[in-house]
């Protein structure tokens, strides 16, 4: 509650979204207005950095005629985080009134049309981490203990997204994402079984934080940027470079 208060103190206006940048976003910052950059590190209880030193800034301003929280800087699982600390700013943010969340990331395409270059839209997910950030002892403070999660990803926010991508022409699909704990890329037998599970893109990241946001009934948009086939879906191996250069 301390972080809250924090971060309501240095708010003129109360952020009615927040959006978590995923790899290879950073530039997006840039198009904060009027911005009042926070960094981690300064918020009560943020997890410490991760050994790579990336300590990560929330950007406080206005984007599109809309006061936004942009979380510069995610904690991931394979960093050695854990779920709770990957979930914390999501959930500082959703309780100091934050309505919606926008969470970003690059993932692999599984499905032929998850092709790289395009984005796709969370329609729903597989969660293969092997953990969950609302497991332990509960906290009545972060929400309910058992989670309804038939409709995690908000129907009208996904179609307002829909829209806006064929006005702006970008490829895109809607899809099932599934998150694994990386920090290897999959086998090409691991992408084949994921494939039949139903899974349309792999990636390492959001499901924590839709977790926890689902938890506090903030409304999500989950968005992947299609980086790569997955393994053994092209000649190409994976590498991180392509990851943030696509
Ligand atoms: N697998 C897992 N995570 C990813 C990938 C991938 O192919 N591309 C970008 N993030």
């Amino acid at each position: 509650m301390k972080a809250v208060k924090f971060l309501q103190s240095r708010w003129r206006e109360r952020p009615r979204v927040a959006i978590v940048l995923g790899s290879g976003l950073g530039d997006v910052v840039q198009q904060v207005q009027g911005a009042v950059r926070v960094p981690y590190r300064s918020i009560p209880f943020f997890p410490p950095p991760s050994v790579q030193g990336h300590s990560g800034v929330l950007h406080l301003g206005n984007m599109a005629r809309t006061q936004v929280a942009l979380l510069e800087g995610r904690m991931h699982l394979y960093e050695g985080y854990s779920p709770a600390e990957v979930v914390f700013p999501v959930r500082v943010l959703a309780l100091a009134g934050v309505e919606v969340l926008i969470v970003t990331c690059a993932a692999g395409g599984i499905a032929p049309r998850a092709v790289p270059a395009s984005l796709m839209f969370f329609s729903d997910h597989l969660n293969f981490q092997g953990s969950n950030p609302l497991a332990g002892p509960h906290d009545a403070r972060w929400g309910q203990r058992f989670v309804d999660l038939s409709k995690a990803y908000d129907r009208d926010l996904r179609s307002s997204a829909v829209k806006a991508a064929r006005r702006l022409k970008l490829k895109f699909t809607e899809g099932v994402y599934v998150a694994l704990q990386g920090p290897s890329y999959e086998t090409p037998a691991e992408i084949r079984a994921l494939g039949r599970l139903g899974a349309d893109a792999v990636g390492m990241s959001t499901v924590p934080e839709v977790l926890a946001a689902r938890q506090l009934g903030t409304r999500v948009l989950a968005i992947a940027t299609i980086s790569n086939r997955a393994a053994g879906l092209s000649k190409k191996l994976l590498s991180h470079e392509e990851v943030l250069e696509e």
